[in-house]
């Protein structure tokens, strides 16, 4: 199937019964991959595939690894898209758009109002040129703590102005989730989901999803937010489905523990779609 955009994947669960969101699930190794793509075409649900500029990092360049997730994502039954995620890195952005992806994370949110408008602008217009779809990151006023450091919230008029300037498609908010939590105990301020739904004119980005309960996630999402990013809680079932497998297994055969983690995945990613859909 022909990789799609989360644009085209928004605006299709818009209507749509379920949360009116699509998923975004990061991956950091091939089992990642292959688990989630499974279970979307299990569930024949639409998905968005994050590559990070962090995993980039770890896999030692983008090609070789962006390609397998191309590929797997090219080759789904069901509409996946292929996002670079949080990327800093003017020139891995222009790498990722050569490379295939649909969309890219540009991510400045650690400078201040201005020189995240100036940058953010400057790479929006060059990747929307090419039809990639962009998503940028604004967190508090200043923004130096970064915007998704519990208690961090993003202003909505200044939202508005930052969706303007820049000619963003999506924009994450600061709305009280934060990254890498290994407990789901983030509470999200709807009501300012609410006045940024109302203020913003592109689809709202949660965050550090892996922190914030199912039924959070869902009220968020009836709040207005229109895309969810999860990565935390992926790893955190990997790695216990790792430990598991290992202390059992005397044998060298990385493909028995591997699957073990592989599955713990793939049940985790049906959980999900299967709340989205
Ligand atoms: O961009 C990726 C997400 O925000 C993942 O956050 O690892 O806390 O779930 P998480
Ligand atoms: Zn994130």
């Amino acid at each position: 199937m022909t990789l799609t955009s989360p644009g085209v994947l928004i605006e299709r669960r818009t209507g749509s019964t379920g949360l009116p969101a699509v998923p975004a699930f990061n991956v950091v190794g091939l089992e990642y991959v292959e688990a989630f793509v499974g279970a979307a075409e299990e569930l024949q649900a639409p998905l968005i595939l994050q590559l990070s500029q962090n995993a980039v990092a770890y896999r030692g360049g983008l090609r070789p690894f962006a390609a397998a997730v191309l590929a797997a994502a090219t080759a789904a039954t069901v509409p996946i898209a292929v996002q670079l995620d949080h990327a800093e890195d003017v020139g891995l952005v222009r790498e990722a758009a050569d490379a295939g992806f649909t969309s890219v994370m540009f991510d400045a949110s650690r400078m201040d109002f201005d020189e995240n408008v100036e940058q953010t602008r400057a790479i929006a217009d060059e990747l929307r040129a090419q039809g990639i779809w962009v998503e940028a990151e604004l967190g508090e006023i200043g923004g130096k703590a970064g915007a998704h450091a519990l208690g961090v919230r993003t202003d909505p008029q200044e939202a508005a102005l930052f969706v303007e300037r820049t000619g963003v498609d999506g924009l994450a908010v600061a709305v009280g989730s934060s990254h890498a939590m290994r407990t789901r105990e983030a509470v999200l301020d709807l009501g300012l989901i609410a006045a940024l739904r109302d203020a913003v004119s592109v689809p709202l980005v949660l965050h550090g999803a892996s922190g914030v309960s199912d039924e959070r996630v869902a009220e968020a999402t009836h709040a207005g937010i229109r895309k969810v990013n999860f990565g935390t809680r992926f790893n955190i079932e990997f790695t216990a489905a790792l430990r598991a497998a290992l202390a059992e297994y005397e044998g060298v055969d990385p493909r028995t523990y591997l699957n073990s983690a592989r599955s713990a995945l793939t049940a985790d990613a049906r959980r999900l779609l299967a709340l989205f859909s």
